[in-house]
This record gives structure tokens, sequence and C-alpha cells, in this order.
């Protein structure tokens, strides 16, 4: 099958294509510096000709919420049209498991406002709800750290491996719409702190972790709002197995 990938040079889109064309599939690349902007819609209609499904693996890094919301919602708006344009059959959508649970989180706004797009657009669709990655504890200490101390959220998550995300979304792809599929998580709950530590220390770096609900996540992201689903699929990569492997 030909398969489009949108966000192809990041964290789950570069996984992803790499996975499909291990299955041999034909995979056409999109990000804007591979010369297509979604945001635009420039490089669009060339880069899906013959492309059967597309898989949206995009993100966007503003800490406000109107602007991820135009983000995210532009960037949708372009590409399913350009998919109609196409004839393209299948749009799949990494989400994040929770989203509707969790008020005042910008990225989640703008998540919420991809999925009502593609649910309610004039392509046959699936939805994949992702736990946070197994490098989402770094990530987030990675935006405030300043020598050597960071803040942090204790929340807990159920995290996933990167390239399990990746196959799952490469198997859904290529297979019918599904609608909003079950949430995908790793196989087991983490402490986001002691995620942190135990990453750092793996890497062979010191780091204070200070933690508080008043950064980027809130209390409406504490409890069990972050965890899948009671009939979540599991994927198999546990934490500590991936941080052997990544460090
Ligand atoms: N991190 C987590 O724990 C987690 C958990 C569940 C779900 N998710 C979701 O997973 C998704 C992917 O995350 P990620 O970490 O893999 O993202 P990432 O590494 O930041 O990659 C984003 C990709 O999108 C492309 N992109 C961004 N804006 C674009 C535009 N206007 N036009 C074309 N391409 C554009 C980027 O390439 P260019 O810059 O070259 O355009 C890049 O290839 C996000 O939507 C996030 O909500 C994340």
């Amino acid at each position: 099958m030909r398969v489009a990938v949108a966000g192809a040079t990041g964290n789950i889109g570069s996984l992803t294509a790499a996975a499909l064309e291990e299955q041999g599939h034909d995979v056409v690349r999109m990000s804007r510096s591979l010369g297509v902007d979604l945001s635009t819609g420039a490089g669009l209609d060339r880069a899906l000709t013959g492309v059967e499904a597309v898989v949206d693996t995009t993100n966007s890094t503003s800490p406000e919420a109107a602007e991820v919301v135009r983000y995210f919602g532009d960037l949708t708006r372009h590409l399913l049209q350009a998919e109609l344009r196409a004839g393209v059959r299948h749009h799949v959508l990494l989400s994040i498991a929770g989203v509707d649970r969790v008020d005042g989180n910008a990225h989640y706004a703008g998540k919420r406002e991809q999925e009502r797009l593609v649910s309610d657009g004039p392509v046959p669709w699936t939805i994949l709800p992702a736990t946070q990655f197994h490098d989402f504890a770094e990530m987030v200490t990675g935006w405030t750290e300043t020598d050597g101390v960071a803040t942090i959220a204790p929340l807990l998550v159920q995290p996933v491996a990167p390239s399990d995300v990746a196959d799952v979304l490469a198997e859904l792809a290529v297979g019918p719409p599904r609608g909003r599929y079950v949430d995908l998580a790793g196989p087991g709950p983490q402490d986001l702190v002691d995620m942190a530590r135990r990453t750092y220390r793996a890497r062979g770096r010191s780091i204070t972790l200070v933690p508080t609900w008043s950064g980027v996540f809130g209390t409406s992201m504490a409890g069990n709002v972050l965890l899948p689903g009671d009939d979540a699929r599991l994927a198999p990569t546990s934490f500590e197995t991936w941080l052997a492997d990544h460090c």
C-alpha cells in the first residue's frame, strides 16, 4: 500500500514510516523540512498522489491553548481536504489517552480539536489514543532544566515505547478504519518523577527534581486520569527494557 506519514521526521513519525517500509509498503514522508507544510497546504496535493492511507503524527509545541487549537485545526483541515481531493480512504490520527478528562492543558485542547475535526471529517478514520511515551519524563524535565534543576508534576502514567506506538499505527494504517480505537499503553504504571530520576541515572547525569502542580501539568492531570481504560491494548516493551536499550 502507499501510505503517507505526516510528521515523518519526528519521534513517532520516523518509526512509523520505518515500520511500514519494513512491511513492504510504499511510504511518503511529509514534514516542513521535507517540503510539505500542513499549516499552509504547500506540497500536500503532490505528496498525496496515489496515497491510500495517511497517518498523522504531527506535533505542536506552543504553550498557548488558542495557538495550539488554531495550529492543529489548520493543519488537520488542510490534510483532510487534500485527502478528499486525492481519494485517500483512511486517516489515522495519533492522540492521547484521557484527552477528554483533562482541562486547562493547551496541548490537550489542541488534540481534542484534531479529534473533533477527524471524527466529523470527510475521510474514514481511526484515532489511536496512546498513553505517554517512555521518553516523556526526559522531555518534560528538558522544558525547565536549568543548572541541574528541573520541575516536574508527579503524574501517574502507564507509559508505552515509541516503537510499539509506531508498530500499532503501521498496523492500523493498512487495515480498515476503526473509529476511536482502544487506548494503547505500556505494560505497567509508573510515577513520572521516578521515571525522570531513573532516566537521568541511566544516562549518568545528575538532576534535582522539584515536584509541582504549578507548571504545564496542573491538578486536572492528577490521580488516574492519564491511565488507560480497562479495555486497553497493552504493548510489550516495559520502561525498564526501553531504558536499558536507550541509555
Ligand atoms: N509525547 C508523548 O508522550 C505523547 C503521548 C501520546 C500522544 N502523543 C502525540 O504524538 C504526536 C507526535 O509526537 P512526537 O513526539 O512524535 O512529535 P515530534 O517528534 O515533535 O514530531 C513532530 C513532527 O511533525 C512535523 N510537523 C510539525 N508541524 C508541521 C507542519 N505544519 N507541517 C508538516 N509537518 C509538521 C515535524 O517536522 P517539521 O518540523 O520538519 O515540520 C515532525 O516531523 C503528538 O501529536 C502528540 O500529541 C505524544
